[in-house]
């Protein structure tokens, strides 16, 4: 590597390379994140003269002006040994290796496969796809002196991101704050940090001064990526539509050097019910960057795979698709055998299809029209997990009545800012002006990576809890009070409601928060606590959605509108309409780009990707969304946990591609099962 020209331009500050970088960790130990694979040797930018991947950072330009580091970065110049490298799922497919996975068979799929009376088999293909979300991936690491610094990151987890900086550069906890208030769009791609965040900070201690470091779209690329993957599925049937063998085999994309996988198999056993199953799944290692967790990442790719396998199945067995998931329905996750805590599907395929209309669906495919339009209404199912992670939460009340809440947690544009200050005004009893919530800060009080769905219930639960303290410390002091109207009140008698401590067998009996603080001299009333929750393994916690779509297709031309989605959910106790609606429609809006647009193209001869920008990775836009409509469905549920909340970031975009491909068909009669359907797919 020459780094002469670069140097010699006005401005350029250093320029670091493997060679010259300040020291980093050695072992893979210490390079591993909260939530990086278990298996592999994590990335390390910069870290030896090894290139694994087209897009791999390789040096770190410092200049006083970004476009001054831009252009000395192109005046590197490097040679390169060439060796011998594949980025194709599909030459690779055969040398993929069996993952461990939890989802045990059941029975013997093949026999019973063989033996079926009507069966399907087929594979479907899902492109690889990049998060793409607007605000670029950014670390500004201020030197604070001292050997202190402060990194401002867009992150998922402040606390990942500082935990994995202290291990990589040897820091302790106190020399190193990651602050991250506000995200401007993640979906997964900032679980685990960046490369960014590593070089900035590098950069920071080779200057000992403040270093900002934003990657372009075109290096956005060199990210995570949801991985291409291969889904074969063999479903066999009675007859009546019930199941007799259902098998799922799904090869996924990793890299050479980690192993990263989720579960796209074993959605099957939540949903169908069958006397005999088998899953299995692969990954083949290619020289990318390790694939990443991309919104519902397992269930967007492995269900889109079933859901169109079943409707393949509808159609060879003569029956309504929906009618075939009736036939179908499972009460029970069959790989543990155990119940849900709740499962209003059958309400959502209810509901769903009445607002949808399905009833007037004609099965014949190419029976509907409109005008010069083919149209096709198809259905899917989606589902997903509804987990809670440890959280913390603290909660400062002052005698004027206004209560702080500070989380570590991000908020990722999910709304998280919105529902903690609401339980936590529910549960203070306070105006929800009086509440303020402070996020996105490595000091505050714990909290896991705001992903998996489970911020919502994690959180409210930390608050909750914390309340709980708060509420026990009134009371005291309350008891202190001269003639207290609450002077035998007992903890679980007293509520906190409007501003005050009332009893709950009296409610003339009170006192303000306000006056009992000030009476008794006191300022500030600080608690913090961790939520828990029992770890209970008797029933299985999912959320559930049926989804609806229209299609109508130009017949001479193949173009695809999705006039139509309907997608209802049930996912226990909606905290505030309007953020849930907002998860949900933006799911569904993927979805569709899912289904017709979204591909990230590779040119395989060089290993390198041909359209990283978002002029050519398409994505819908308004043009592309006509009608949604989002239903919760209710659902009461108090075993998932005290609040019944199951969480809303992930489902909506679950089961959404297969309803679009399924309606595809119903238009045009022709079955495209790799996404995205495009119409040079359509017309050939
Ligand atoms: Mo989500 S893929 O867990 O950010």
């Amino acid at each position: 590597m020459d780094i002469g020209a670069a140097m010699r331009v006005a401005g350029v500050i250093a320029v670091l390379t493997h060679e010259n970088r300040p020291a980093m960790a050695g072992s893979d130990k210490a390079w591993k994140d909260d939530v990086a694979p278990e298996e592999g040797s994590p990335f390390r930018p910069l870290y030896d003269d090894k290139i694994m991947f087209s897009g791999q950072p390789i040096a770190l330009v410092l200049a006083e002006e970004w476009e001054t580091a831009r252009y000395a970065a192109s005046l590197v110049d490097i040679e390169y040994d060439k060796q011998a490298f594949v980025t194709d799922l599909h030459q690779q497919r055969d040398q993929a290796f069996v993952v461990k996975k939890p989802e045990k068979p059941h029975g013997d799929a093949d026999k019973a496969f063989a033996a079926a009376t009507v069966r399907h088999e087929a594979e479907y293909f899902i492109p690889t796809e990049h998060h793409n979300p607007m605000e670029l991936f950014a670390s500004t690491v201020t030197w604070d002196g001292g050997g202190k610094l402060t990194v401002y990151d867009k992150t998922q987890g402040v606390q990942n991101v500082q935990r994995y900086l202290c291990s990589v550069f040897d820091r302790k906890p106190e020399e190193l704050r990651v602050i991250s208030p506000y995200v401007g769009g993640a979906f997964g791609a900032g679980l685990r940090p960046q490369y960014q965040v590593v070089l900035a900070t590098l950069g920071a201690l080779a200057l000992q001064r403040s270093v900002r470091l934003v990657l372009t779209r075109q290096q956005m690329y060199g990210l995570g990526y949801r991985p291409a993957t291969i889904e074969r599925l063999k479903l066999g049937a009675k007859s009546d539509g019930t199941l007799e063998a259902l098998s799922h085999e799904a090869i996924a994309v990793t890299s050479q050097f980690e192993e990263f996988s989720r579960n796209d198999t074993g959605w099957a056993a939540l949903l169908y019910k069958s006397a005999n199953a088998k899953y299995v799944h692969r990954l083949a290692r290619l020289d990318l960057p390790t694939s990443s967790d991309m919104r519902a990442p397992g269930a967007a790719t492995g269900v889109y795979a079933l859901e169109c396998a079943m409707d393949e199945l509808a159609v060879a067995l003569k029956l309504d698709p929906v009618e075939l998931r009736l036939r179908c329905y499972s009460d029970k996750d069959q790989n543990e055998d155990i119940p849900y805590t709740s499962k209003a599907l059958r309400e959502c395929y209810r509901q769903g299809a009445e607002a949808f209309g399905w009833s007037r669906r004609q099965a014949e495919p190419r029976s509907m029209r409109d005008g010069g339009d083919l149209v096709g209404w198809g259905m899917a199912t989606g589902v997903w997990e509804a987990l809670q992670m440890p959280a913390a939460a603290r909660i400062v009340l002052t005698a004027n009545g206004h209560a702080e809440i500070s989380c570590a947690a991000s908020d990722i544009g999910t709304g998280t800012y919105t529902i903690m200050a609401q339980v936590a005004a529910d549960t203070l009893g306070l105006p929800i002006e009086n509440i303020t919530i402070r996020l996105g800060d490595s000091t505050m009080p714990q909290a896991p990576v705001e992903g998996g769905s489970w911020m919502a219930a994690s959180a409210s639960h930390a608050v909750a809890a914390v309340a709980e303290e708060v509420r026990i410390e009134l009371l005291a002091l309350a008891k202190k009070l001269k003639n207290s109207p609450l002077a035998d009140a007992k903890l679980e008698d007293v509520a906190l409601a409007d501003g005050r401590l009332v009893s709950k067998r009296d409610a003339s009996r009170a006192v303000s928060i306000a006056d009992m603080m000030r009476e008794g001299a006191v300022e500030r009333i600080e608690k913090e606590k961790t939520n828990s929750f029992a770890a209970d393994k008797s029933h299985a916690r999912n959320t559930h959605s049926a989804v609806f779509a229209e299609v109508k297709v130009d017949e001479q031309l193949g173009v695809v509108r999705v006039t139509r989605i309907v997608s209802a959910v049930a996912a226990g106790r909606i905290l505030n309409a309007k953020t849930a609606h907002s998860q949900i429609m933006g799911s569904v809006v993927w979805g569709i780009g899912m289904a017709l647009h979204e591909e990230t193209v590779f040119d395989h001869r060089f290993g390198r990707i041909m359209n990283a920008n978002i002029a050519e990775y398409h994505v819908p836009v308004n043009a592309d969304v006509h009608d949604i409509k989002v239903i919760f469905v209710d659902e009461p549920d108090s075993l998932v946990n005290p609040m019944g909340i199951k969480g809303l970031g992930e489902i909506g975009i679950v089961g959404v591609a297969a309803a679009v491909a399924n309606a595809v068909y119903h238009a045009t009669g022709k079955r495209i099962r790799d996404l995205p359907i495009t119409l040079d797919k359509l017309q050939s």
